[in-house]
């Protein structure tokens, strides 16, 4: 019997992943890039057993089995079982032939928009490999997973290469700058709401590629948006990189917008969000606070460490306890993969 246990963490993308031009490979349209956070405060921890005794696959998530057929999982093991196998020695192949328990838990809402599909997939995979000791490039299996998934494999700035293979190969993630590059770097993720998304990114997104015209325009800037993203973390501008974030996040909720049916993931408190972080970055005469949404409600806010305290200040100034659930300060954009 094998057992490892990992934790992984979720990143938030700057430069959004929407849509994909391959549901079953998880090929996106674009390439997107993320900081992956630190594991303090929001991560996931999946312990796999592996046995020849077990009879069949199980999957537990946050203390409820889960439905190990998904075809998502069901990717994954198989991608895993395929890398292990193809291993010569006698002794890996048998392994591939174990059977495995998962018990898998967020420390944070699941499906409420905080990416945890991305930690959860990665964590997944990342712990299927030490069990089943697959080498190599993992960010490809943990891709078929959650799209977004792939960009946690790494620490610090991750970019995920959209790719042009039609089988995916080229489709993985490349660590832009690691963890040490940005110290200054911090992230706020404001949880308004934590309840369960109606609209998954999933399905969200396929339905933006089938009836928005907007959806086209926007994978036409994006080559250009991570070129330029890129160099601004290069050169630690953040003038340029919160403006390309709140203009990125801007353009994907008016992809969503122009989906039919319209999507609004984004809810009265967090354009009162938007507000507040315009009106601060007004008073400081730039760009000191950005904020990013992803398929929910919540803001995420990249600052620098000087503009922490002022800006939780107005913010908990602004919101009754009651709508702010709670605030977490991610204190840096750190890494990442740590195996318990
Ligand atoms: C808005 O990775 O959850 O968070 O590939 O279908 O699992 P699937 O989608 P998912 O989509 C994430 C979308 C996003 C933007 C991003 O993280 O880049």
């Amino acid at each position: 019997m094998i057992a490892v246990t990992c934790t992984a963490p979720v990143n938030i993308a700057v430069i959004k992943y929407w849509g994909k031009r391959d549901e079953k490979l998880i090929l996106p349209i674009n390439s997107s890039l993320s900081g992956t956070l630190n594991q303090n405060d929001m991560k996931t921890t999946t312990t796999v057993v592996a046995s020849p005794d077990f009879d069949r696959d199980r999957i537990w998530l946050n203390g409820r089995e889960e439905d190990i057929q998904s075809e998502r999982i069901q990717r994954v093991l198989d991608e895993i079982r395929k890398r292990a196998g193809d291993r010569k020695e006698a002794s890996k192949e048998k392994l591939s032939t174990y059977k495995v328990h998962i018990v898998t838990v967020n420390n944070f809402p699941t499906a409420a928009g905080l990416a945890s599909s991305a930690s959860g997939y990665c964590c997944l995979v990342y712990t299927l490999a030490q069990v089943f000791q697959v080498s190599g490039d993992i960010s490809t299996i943990a891709r078929v997973g959650s799209g977004s998934a792939c960009r946690s494999i790494y620490g610090g700035w991750v970019a995920w290469d959209m790719g042009n293979e039609i089988d995916g190969s080229d489709s993985r993630a490349r660590q832009v700058a690691d963890e040490h590059h940005w110290k200054e770097m911090r992230v706020l993720v404001l949880v308004v709401n934590d309840k369960k998304k109606e609209t998954s990114s999933t399905a969200g997104m396929q339905n933006s590629v089938e009836t928005s015209k907007l959806i086209q325009e926007r994978v036409k800037i994006v080559p250009g948006r991570m070129a330029q993203m890129e160099k601004s973390i290069a050169d630690r501008d953040y003038e340029t990189f919160g403006q390309l974030t709140m203009r990125d996040s801007d353009d994907f909720h008016a992809v969503c917008a122009d989906t039919q049916p319209p999507i609004f993931y984004m809810n009265e408190t967090s354009k009162r969000v938007v507000d507040i972080v315009k009106r601060y970055n007004r008073t400081c005469g730039k760009t000191s606070a950005a904020y990013t949404f992803d398929a929910g409600p919540n803001p995420v806010i990249y600052l620098l460490e000087e503009h922490v305290s002022p800006l939780l200040s107005i913010l908990t100034h602004f919101f009754p306890s009651d709508e702010k659930n709670y605030v977490r300060n991610v204190p840096d954009v750190e890494n990442v993969l740590k195996r318990e």
